[in-house]
């Protein structure tokens, strides 16, 4: 028997190993990334992103391996004149490839692999709205387990808070998961759901749809917003604690990324998060205590009103938070 979490009798994906995009200026984006904490590197033509083998816990002490270390979770190309999302690789088992193979033969919808792919193998297809989807036998990277809270226990006696003047930048632990633009959020639900696996979490009429891998991961490994077209909202990318959702945004805003949406708390998923707007009106989530849905769980899929797909409390949303700037006539200001 293979030895990793699989829910049985299931052909799905198990983790979004890799996304990669391409900005107008990788050097801006550099800067952007290694501020939000992760490690950047340039390799060849890109840009890679990795979370740091060790990352310090939470700010009153302790510290966590991390189960990313190494993997590169994003690739980032330099080009056009916007943020403009490339492809996505998700992550399967070797005794699942087959299936994948013939299901996506049979879905009519393969394709030869995308230009800037680094790893050419693989099953390719294309999605609706023109989504370039990997499929590729590689290690499961989504976690197995709900992230812990890295936080000590409170001491009495003493400040527990970190001081503002000795703040360091906040390293999240791995990608949880992304968020797309589409511009039909029920067939791409679907079409998800049929040809990789993926199952819904929970949504919102046909605005909103959160979604998790089969075989264990956080209550989303992507999520799809309606637009009319296209395109890659946010990373979400886990932390430790609240108090480094709030410490990412500060030293976020320090480093001159002042725009941005939190710190508040989702209903859907249950996470804290901070969005960090990126130079290109995308953005970068620090998240917090997102809800885990074991391999052997069946989640109760539902549908929410309106109010509850976005937050439970936090400040009010900026203006621009759900434009889609890749669609957009305009760029990003
Ligand atoms: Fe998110």
């Amino acid at each position: 028997m293979p030895n990793h979490p699989r829910r049985a009798n299931t052909i799905a994906v198990h983790s979004v190993d890799r996304f990669v995009f391409s900005v107008p200026d990788l050097a801006e984006a550099k800067r952007f990334y290694d501020a939000f904490g992760l490690d950047v590197r340039e390799e060849g033509e890109s840009l890679t992103l990795r979370t740091f083998d060790k990352v310090r816990g939470d700010m009153a002490g302790g510290g966590t391996s991390n189960g990313g270390g190494g993997h590169v979770w994003a690739q980032v190309f330099q080009g056009g004149t916007k943020r403009k999302f490339e492809y996505v690789t998700f992550g399967i088992y070797p005794e699942d490839e087959a299936a994948f193979v013939q299901r996506i033969a049979a879905s009519g919808l393969q394709r030869e692999a995308h230009p800037l792919a680094a790893r050419k193998g693989g099953i390719w297809f294309t999605a609706q709205d023109g989504l370039v989807v990997q499929l590729l036998v590689a290690p499961k990277v989504s976690p197995g387990v709900k992230s812990p809270h890295d936080v000590s226990a409170p001491m009495v006696a003493q400040g527990n808070a970190p001081s503002r003047s000795k703040t360091p930048r906040v390293h999240p632990r791995h990608l949880s998961h992304i968020l797309f633009f589409v511009s039909d959020v029920p067939a791409a639900m679907k079409q998800f759901s049929d040809l990789l696996g993926i199952r819904l979490s929970d949504h919102s009429g046909p605005g909103i749809a959160f979604m998790h891998g089969a075989h264990g991961s956080d209550h989303h490994l992507v999520a799809f917003a309606h637009s009319d077209g296209l395109g890659l909202h946010h990373s979400s990318w886990d932390v430790g604690s609240i108090n480094e959702v709030g410490a990412g945004a500060e030293f976020m805003k320090g480093q001159g990324y002042e725009r941005g949406w939190g710190v508040g708390r989702h209903v859907l998923g249950s996470n804290y998060f901070y969005y960090v707007r990126d130079p290109w009106g995308g953005h970068a989530e620090y998240s917090f205590d997102i809800d885990f849905i074991p391999a052997e769980v069946d989640w109760p899929a539902a549908d929410h009103p309106p109010e509850d797909s976005l937050y439970v409390w936090g400040p009010a949303l900026p203006p621009d938070f759900i434009v889609n700037y890749e669609t957009a006539q305009t760029a990003a200001t």
